[in-house]
């Protein structure tokens, strides 16, 4: 079987600046991997650079907004100054909304939905032809157990990644053909700054964080599904249970998050 190997390879991991991305950017960098590491903050980046300075690979900051795409095509651009080629584009970057949906914003929902769909779509779109130049690359795009399965409060950022789970399957199946793989991760609850950001409406402060995976475990699982070329990983015994649950009784499953969800 064919692995991806981080060794030399050209990357690129979309919100680098705190949590899981941050993790998979410093851990590809011990293994020798060039990242493009981006997220508005350039301060967290130009740290995440100095953290890595003595790491066999490197990390190469570029601070802006993905939603904006004319800074897409910048983080393009930025690839082709270093290599002809891209073997690994992680879409991870994305922010979370809780509280009822009749109590939101429709302003809530676009921007949930340009973060977490069109943003890393959009990105993909310029980087094809890149990644059809590699040997074996990667798209990992970085969902969710609620990619698998809606729960209550949290239905924007859960249509937003069932949107990224259905279009990287799709995806994945019309570049069957070519080289390119597409893995869909699937993290559940991970302690990260992702809570402290979310979108809230009032009724929902605080209902959050109960056990939590740490973001250097789920990067590293990541990373073993894009070595692995995996289609598809789910995370943690409770997501996985939460996922097979629906599909195998969905019934049984509505009844259970309408009671405890
Ligand atoms: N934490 C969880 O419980 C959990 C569970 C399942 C899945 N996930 C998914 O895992 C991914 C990473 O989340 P995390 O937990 O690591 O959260 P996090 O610590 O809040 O990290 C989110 C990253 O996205 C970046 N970002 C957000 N909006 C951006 C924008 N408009 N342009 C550029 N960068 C942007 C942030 O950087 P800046 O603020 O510097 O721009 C930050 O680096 C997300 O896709 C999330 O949906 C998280």
């Amino acid at each position: 079987m064919v692995r991806w190997r981080p060794a030399d390879a050209t990357t690129i991991v979309t919100g680098a600046s705190s949590g899981i991305g941050r993790e998979l950017a410093a851990q590809l960098a011990r293994r020798g991997a060039t990242i493009v590491a981006v997220a508005r903050r350039a301060e967290r980046l130009q740290q995440l650079q100095a953290d890595a300075a003595a790491a066999p690979g490197a990390i190469i900051p570029m601070a802006g907004d993905l939603t904006d795409p004319t800074f897409r095509q910048q983080i393009i651009d930025r690839v082709q100054s270093i290599s002809p080629r891209l073997d690994l584009l992680v879409n991870n970057a994305g922010i979370g909304g809780i509280g009822p949906f009749a109590e939101a914003t429709p302003q809530r929902l676009r921007q949930i939905m340009e973060v977490n769909f069109f943003a890393p779509v959009e990105l993909t779109r310029l980087a094809l032809p890149m990644l059809r130049v590699a040997s074996h690359p990667v798209i990992c795009n970085i969902s969710s157990v609620l990619g698998h399965r809606g729960v209550p409060g949290k239905s924007e950022y859960c249509a937003s990644k069932f949107a990224i789970h259905g279009w990287s399957d799709a995806l994945r199946a019309e570049l069957a053909s070519s080289a390119i793989q597409v893995t869909l991760v699937s993290p559940s609850t991970t302690a990260s700054e992702f809570f402290d950001v979310a979108i809230e409406t009032e009724s929902a402060q605080s209902q959050h964080r109960r056990s939590a995976m740490s973001p250097a475990s789920v990067a590293r699982q990541a990373i073993r599904a894009i070595e692995k070329r995996r289609d598809e990983i789910v995370l943690s015994p409770g997501g996985k249970l939460l996922v097979y649950l629906d599909r195998c009784c969905p019934w049984l499953a509505n009844r259970l998050i309408a009671r405890f969800g």
